[in-house]
């Protein structure tokens, strides 16, 4: 099979390719470049430039690459700027991945991954997610995620196309430095950048129906997300299988932000007391995914604890803030 892999110059999407390829699939990557590094990239991966919006482009880099398989992670993935800007996050987000599905359907390509979220689920009052758990999204990103996976079934189902929907949650971490996130919009980088200018972590409500009074949330390391698509990949290329199958991508561990900012002081040597403020409007207490149906479908189990994900953030943080 060739894998097309759109994002592929992105945090996620980089972890993807290396893996994919590093096991023996053909891979090619798309990215507009908006947010990736074309240098994340291996040299023996080839690298198109262009957004999933060009449904021309799309079309030729298909056909040219005999391609016979996409895992779609190119997306806007930042909550406050699609709750700024909805349009571009409905136009870029589902609208570029209805123009690959068409693209596909007309390559008669039959195997699709799509980039999913935690975010579909908004903030259910549940101790563990399952993929059943009704989906409420309480932002535009998470409508446009569960409005992707409408898409993506209905899709498959009006083409054949066999497809899986990966709700990733929480992801940190890095599988080498080079390939960190360099965005700084999850805990893990947020708490560095207070960190190395010399200001306290801040903590957002210690107040909640917890164990500690801050929120629990489920980390993976992007390692074990990018082994997770391997094993979907793997089983999507299987002749027999047909149909449209949603996994959870977590470790089924809730991690406290006190227990995560902890760690992180561990790690990077700055132990400073965390400053505590109110509560941030729509912030879930408690976010940990079920992991078990990922587990009996693929034979996946994410491998990698808190400690890998933060140490190896670090490692990446000083690569690209030279600290
Ligand atoms: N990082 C997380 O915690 C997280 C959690 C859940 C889901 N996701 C999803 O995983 C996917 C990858 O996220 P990431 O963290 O690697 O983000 P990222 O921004 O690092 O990667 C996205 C990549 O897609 C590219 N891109 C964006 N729009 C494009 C377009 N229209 N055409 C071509 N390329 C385009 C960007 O240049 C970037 O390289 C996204 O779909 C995101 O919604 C991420």
């Amino acid at each position: 099979m060739t894998w097309l892999i759109t994002g592929g110059a992105g945090y996620i999407g980089a972890h993807v390719v290396r893996v994919m390829a590093g096991a023996g699939e053909r891979v090619v990557a798309l990215d507009d470049l908006s947010a990736g590094h074309a240098a994340r990239l291996p040299e023996d991966v080839p690298l198109v430039r262009g957004s999933s919006l060009d449904g021309e482009l799309l079309k030729r880099v298909l056909a040219e690459h005999e391609v016979t398989g996409v895992v779609h992670l190119a997306a806007r993935k930042q909550v406050a700027e699609s709750v700024a800007q909805p349009t571009r996050y409905y136009q870029e987000n589902v609208g570029g991945l209805a123009t690959l599905l068409d693209a596909v359907a007309e390559a008669g390509i039959r195997r699709l991954l799509f980039s999913s979220s935690a975010a579909v689920y908004g903030n259910p009052d549940v101790d563990l997610i399952t993929e059943d758990t009704p989906c409420a999204p309480v932002n535009p990103y998470g409508e446009t995620k569960l409005a992707g996976e409408w898409l993506v079934r209905a899709a498959g189902q009006a083409h054949g196309i066999a497809t899986t929907c990966l709700r990733y949650f929480n992801v940190a971490g890095a599988a080498a430095p080079e390939l960190a996130d360099t965005g700084v919009f999850n805990i893990v980088p947020m708490v560095f950048d207070r960190l190395t200018r010399g200001e306290a972590p801040r903590i957002f409500g210690d107040d909640h129906p917890t164990p500690d009074g801050t929120c629990v949330r489920d980390y993976i390391h992007v390692a074990d997300l990018a082994d997770a698509h391997l094993a979907a990949a793997r089983r999507l290329a299987d002749p027999d299988v047909t149909g449209d199958l949603t996994l959870n991508i977590g470790r089924g561990e809730g991690v406290s932000v006190r227990e995560m900012i902890t760690v992180i002081g561990e790690v990077t040597g700055e132990r400073r007391t965390p400053l505590v403020e109110g509560r941030r409007p729509g912030d879930a207490p408690r976010a940990v995914a079920s992991a078990e149906r990922a587990a009996a479908e693929l034979g996946w189990r994410a491998r990698r604890g808190v400690p890998e994900m933060v140490s190896s953030a670090w490692r990446g943080w000083q690569l690209h803030h030279g600290s």
